[in-house]
């Protein structure tokens, strides 16, 4: 499943539906820890992998880190190819992602975050905080039944490679 939301209160709800004890959990944009926190307690019997590239978030993950022992975390931009690469070979037994870059941030650099983690990882359930995203699923129509059951697209259901993602690397060599 893939859930949308703006709320923060809402983001945090469907933490708590969606993440079970041993669930591996990647969350992107944890700030100072405090949706890690609630993560982290959801899934006591699994890990959480926070990342965020701000170097505000550093002292107080490392005290988060201090309190529970499930959480790690990387000061990384999600958008570098290397990022993904690195921690996919690490890890490649993920069952949540959840995403939040700040809720009014570019509903295409979140979609195309989501994407690409989600299309290499292949999550059960995907979490993403962001208000475009929510307003463009809940304005736009398809008639067509094109759906997924999982935490990414059924377009990415195939055997995606990172080297086969040419927008990635595009996107990486900008930054
Ligand atoms: C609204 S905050 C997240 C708040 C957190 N989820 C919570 O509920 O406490 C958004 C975070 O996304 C991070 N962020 C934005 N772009 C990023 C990127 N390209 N790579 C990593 N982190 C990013 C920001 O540094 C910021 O800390």
């Amino acid at each position: 499943m893939i859930h949308i939301s703006y709320d923060r209160r809402q983001y945090q709800e469907d933490m708590i539906e969606n993440i079970n004890l041993f669930d591996n959990v990647v969350e992107i944009g944890c700030h100072v820890g405090t949706s890690t926190r609630i993560i982290s307690r959801l899934c006591q019997d699994g890990t959480v992998y926070a990342f965020d590239n701000s170097p505000e978030s550093v002292k107080p993950m490392e005290q988060l880190k201090n309190e529970y022992q499930n959480v790690e975390f990387t000061l990384a931009d999600v958008r570098r190819q290397e990022v993904l690469t690195e921690f996919s070979r690490k890890c490649d037994d993920i069952d949540v992602v959840c995403i939040d870059l700040g809720g009014g941030y570019h509903p295409d650099t979140v979609f195309k975050v989501f994407f690409i983690w989600s299309s290499i990882l292949k999550p059960r359930v995907s979490l993403i905080r962001n208000r475009g995203l929510a307003d463009f699923i809940n304005t736009s129509t398809t008639t067509e039944d094109i759906s997924s059951t999982e935490g990414f697209l059924s377009s990415s259901s195939d055997n995606v490679k990172i080297e086969s993602l040419d927008e990635l690397k595009l996107w990486t060599r900008n930054l």
